[in-house]
């Protein structure tokens, strides 16, 4: 779909959208057509439950007098803050293609103070609802396929509305990758190729470097390689660079739990919704997506992307319920679970990235567990910290974004539950709590560095649209830590 700025002006033909503010006040645009069709939107707001509230449209199909398609009214409300301007942008995408419409211009008017930003963020939300994994689908009807086509935002202002769009246009791409390596089936997508899809990041400026299962052996990453031992493809470990700052500034880190597939291992999952355990690699989807949008719109920041790939599989040579291992940390880990393996691969990837680049601080994403889900449901990523700071900023970067995060609880008391008789600690500590002790056998892997991890289990995937996230890999995070980095680490 071509998305475009334009001053303010109306079409011949096609589909045009224009405001409507609370008590079907309308814009400028929308009086100017309701003359134009001798009354037809006013007859058709007294002909409906349309009253300008946001969220609502109306549409007026073929009216006379005009030689438009369709006229459809958007409810504004008293005015649209960000995320009600995406959400605008996302439900006129969805409802111009339900109605088979090819191209539409949106006069914009009276949706917020900044009429740039909010054009920007409205062509910025149908963007974003226009993903669709459809690769595989070679049967589809074309009457399902979406028609639109172009969708421009006449505003006074275009060019500021164009300068304002160009990073986000950025941010979607970065977001549209993640999409991507989130819905790609598990035979396609498994470490080695996880590590080809993000060495083509090399193109936008990223430094990214794979390390392979001798390089890990050498770094005595036992922890992270016990989980890999079961499956035939060999676990990797990607590490993406994007040095937008100057040397001297120390990186940032974020860092992704990249389980391919995750089948439980030896103690294995129960069948029904076990596919679903593909996408247990949208931590490092996640992260990857981030360093896309990083480089695409060249955030002034030294960033560090690290994700731990591997698949989990029951094999002859899988690990056991029994096995200790040794972390690169030096820490043995007594396995009680071989489904908890997620800490596992993060055990060492937390290590190793903040042995090697002495990070500013750390962040850590992963599909950690299915408790977080029972906790949070699937409106706010589980958020687990040693520093305040961190917590405010991504608190903040949430409710400015929508993906949101709430903060959950980490102490000592939690943490003595991973003791064990035979090794320093054991990967599960039984159900009571099971996100918190999974973040304290985390925190184990951390020194002093400010860290977070952030348990993304519920928001990974989702089986229902939303305004600007069409059901299937939703690629929470990007837009996240994306606005929490130009927030409070660059420039
Ligand atoms: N990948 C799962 C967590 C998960 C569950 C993510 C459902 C998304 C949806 C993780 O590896 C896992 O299996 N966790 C176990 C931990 C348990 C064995 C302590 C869990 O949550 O049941
Ligand atoms: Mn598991
Ligand atoms: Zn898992």
């Amino acid at each position: 779909m071509k998305l475009s700025f334009s001053e303010p002006g109306l079409p011949k033909t096609g589909a045009v959208i224009v405001c409507v503010g609370d008590g079907g006040k309308l814009s400028a645009t929308a009086r100017q057509l309701d003359k134009a069709t001798d009354g037809a939107l006013s007859r058709a707001i007294k002909e409906s439950r349309f009253s300008g509230k946001k969220s609502q449209l109306l549409d007026v199909v073929a009216p006379g007098g005009v030689a438009y398609g369709r006229i459809v009214m958007a409810g504004v409300g008293k005015g649209l803050n960000e995320q009600d301007q995406l959400a605008l942008g996302g439900r006129l995408y969805a409802h111009l293609n339900q109605m088979g419409v090819k191209a539409a211009q949106v006069a914009l008017e009276a949706t917020g103070r900044d009429l740039s930003e909010a054009a920007a963020n409205v062509a910025h939300g149908a963007h974003l609802r226009s993903y669709r994994f459809d690769k595989y689908r070679t049967q589809e009807k074309a009457d399902t396929k979406p028609t639109l086509r172009a969708l421009a935002i006449r505003v006074k202002g275009a060019a500021a509305a164009r300068r304002a769009y160009t990073p986000m246009e950025k941010i979607a791409e970065g977001v549209f990758f993640t999409r991507d390596l989130v819905s790609e089936p598990p035979n396609v997508l498994y470490p080695e190729t996880f590590a080809k899809e993000v060495k083509a990041l090399t193109k936008l400026g990223v430094k990214v470097e794979i390390l392979g299962e001798k390089q890990m052996a050498k770094l005595g990453m036992g922890s992270l390689l016990g989980v890999g031992q079961g499956s035939v493809r060999e676990s990797k470990i990607a590490i993406m660079r994007w040095d937008g700052a100057a040397k001297s500034q120390q990186p940032v880190a974020f860092i992704g739990k990249g389980v391919t597939f995750d089948t439980g291992g030896i103690s294995l999952k129960p069948g029904p919704g076990m596919q679903d355990m593909k996408w247990d690699m949208g931590g490092a989807g996640t992260v990857s997506g981030l360093m896309k949008a990083l480089a695409g719109r060249k955030a002034k920041v030294n960033a560090i992307g690290m994700i731990g790939l591997v698949e989990n599989m029951p094999d002859g040579n899988a690990q056991r319920p029994g096995d200790i291992v040794t972390s690169m940390s030096g820490q043995t880990i007594e396995i009680h679970n071989t489904d908890a393996e997620g800490r596992l691969v993060l055990a060492d990837v937390l290590w190793y990235a903040q042995q090697r680049f002495k990070p500013q601080f750390m962040i850590d994403l992963a599909t950690l567990t299915g408790a977080i889900i029972i906790s949070l449901g699937h409106e706010h990523a589980g958020m687990f910290t040693n520093d305040d700071n961190l917590s405010e900023q991504l608190m903040k970067a949430g409710l400015a974004t929508g993906e949101k995060v709430w903060r959950m609880p980490l102490g000592d008391a939690y943490d003595k539950k991973l003791n064990t008789d035979g090794a320093d600690m054991k990967n599960v500590a039984g159900r009571d709590g099971g996100s918190i002790t999974a973040a304290q056998f985390l925190q184990r892997f951390v020194n002093k560095v400010p860290w977070a991890h952030l348990d993304i289990a519920g928001m990974a995937w989702s089986n229902s649209t939303s305004p600007i996230v069409p059901r299937g890999g939703t690629g929470y995070g990007v837009r996240l830590l994306d606005r929490f980095v130009r927030e409070n680490y660059e420039g």
